[in-house]
């Protein structure tokens, strides 16, 4: 769901279905709260999902939905499809249609999803300006020797793009499965850093997006819902 934005004072005005000359006053006597600040500019601009708190009462238009998926293989990021299962069938909230996700895995990959309805904090986990780390357990067909792992830290040229990937961590876990902590999202991304070396992914796992973490008690399948701090 975008986010709309709007003038705090006239976004308080019709939530609260007030005056805007009483909901300006309000904010230049200190009364309105925005995210955990005192507002003091009544044009401040503020969206469905901004937390407002106007005489310590919360006054939102909409409340956000932040849910973890632990997508099993043979389940495709999307809403719709015509073929496969989709996430979307996997959940059932009563909002699933409002939600987008967030970082998508292919079909043969499983683990760790997110949905939201807040495009703003979607934004944030997925800009690779904040370089929030994705976390992936990964097994190939042939060994992974020490030239692995300088390259993926050095960064891997993809023609196609012109572009090299940002750097990646690579912890052995056995002679043909490996833990990488990434920090940005390409397309293919992992199976073609190890189509470089002509080798094949068997099986790629997500363990964690940023703070997010695959519970171990959240079964192939099962979702749940997030509380975010704050
Ligand atoms: N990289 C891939 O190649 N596939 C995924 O699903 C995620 C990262």
């Amino acid at each position: 769901m975008a986010a709309n934005r709007n003038r705090l004072d006239r976004w308080l005005a019709q939530t609260q279905q007030r005056p805007i000359k009483q909901m300006r006053l309000a904010v230049l006597q200190g009364r309105v709260r925005v995210d955990g600040c005192v507002a003091v500019d009544p044009t401040q601009l503020v969206d469905q999902f901004s937390r407002v708190y106007l005489d310590d009462t919360l006054v939102q238009q909409c409340a956000p939905v932040y849910l973890m998926l632990h997508k099993p293989v043979g389940v495709v990021c999307a809403t719709r499809d015509d073929k496969h299962r989709t996430v979307l069938d996997l959940i059932d909230h009563p909002r699933k249609y409002e939600l987008h996700i967030v970082g998508r895995l292919d079909l043969n990959s499983s683990g760790l999803v997110l949905l939201t309805n807040d495009g703003r904090w979607s934004r944030q986990l997925m800009n690779p300006e904040q370089k929030v780390a994705k976390v992936y357990r990964v097994t190939v067909k042939e060994p992974i020797t020490d030239d692995y792992q300088v390259a993926f830290e050095r960064g891997i040229y993809f023609a196609y793009e012109d572009i090299t990937t940002a750097p990646v961590q690579m912890s052995p876990l056995s002679a043909t499965s490996v833990e990488l902590r990434l920090t940005e999202g390409k397309y293919h991304q992992i199976k073609r850093m190890f189509g470089h070396f002509r080798n094949t992914v068997l099986s790629l796992h997500r363990l964690a997006i940023g703070p997010y973490q695959l519970p171990d008690d959240l079964a192939e399948g099962q979702w749940r819902e997030i509380s975010l701090p704050g």
